[in-house]
């Protein structure tokens, strides 16, 4: 399901959610203090939005399900000379790297369109080194109770139109064993959250 839907999003996905989430993206990537030789892990990469936000003297590694989606961010690497960014076709809940590989990992607004987030947050935590960061932007919803039933009951719509399930994302990662270090909610009406997180060795 992801990747057709994502097939279609491609030729679009910049001019739908380029300005839209940019705040996000932007904000993370000012929260992740990338230092040059760091090797990144962006899961979910998309058409390669973020690309512009990290530093040249970095590893930059994009994994994402979609041929489409990866085949735009080919394009944006080439167009703008990034020769440090590595793109690869993959699913994120079974990755081919190696444990221990990556020092800091984000997943902007992919863990909720993923289809097994719970095993995702596992391989996340796997090809990761002990001490590594890990960053996730999420459509959290509203806090007010009402519009948060509406919400519900859009959901089905969301799911089908590949914006991905209401997922708790916090309960997920403590059921994942991540230590939540630092978390906001973000952009116009407060509907995104961003989460900083640890490893916690277990
Ligand atoms: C909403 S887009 C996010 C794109 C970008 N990271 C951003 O900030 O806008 C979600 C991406 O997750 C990808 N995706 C869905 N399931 C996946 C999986 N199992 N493994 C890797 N990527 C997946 C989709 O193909 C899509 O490109």
């Amino acid at each position: 399901m992801p990747t057709k839907i994502y097939s279609l999003y491609s030729h679009f996905y910049d001019s739908l959610f380029g300005a839209l989430l940019h705040s996000g993206r932007r904000m993370a990537s000012i929260l992740m203090d990338i230092q040059p030789g760091e090797r990144i892990l962006e899961v979910g990469i998309g058409t390669g939005i973020s690309l512009p936000l990290y530093r040249r003297d970095t590893d930059i590694i994009g994994i994402d399900i979609s041929w489409d989606m990866i085949k735009r961010a080919r394009e944006k690497k080439q167009r703008l000379g990034y020769h440090n960014v590595k793109l690869c076709i993959m699913d994120a809940s079974e990755m081919a790297f190696r444990d221990n590989y990556f020092d800091k990992v984000i997943a902007s607004h992919s863990i909720a369109v993923i289809p097994r987030p719970l095993e995702t947050l596992k391989e996340i935590k796997r090809v990761c080194k002990e001490n590594a960061e890990f960053f996730f932007l999420n459509y959290a919803g509203s806090d007010d109770n009402l519009v948060a039933k509406f919400e519900k009951a859009l959901s089905p719509i969301r799911c089908k139109l590949g914006l991905g399930k209401a997922i708790n994302l916090e309960k997920l990662l403590n059921s994942a064993n991540f230590n939540i270090d630092f978390k906001d909610r973000i952009n116009t009406f407060k509907l995104v959250q961003i989460i900083k997180c640890r490893n916690n060795g277990v």
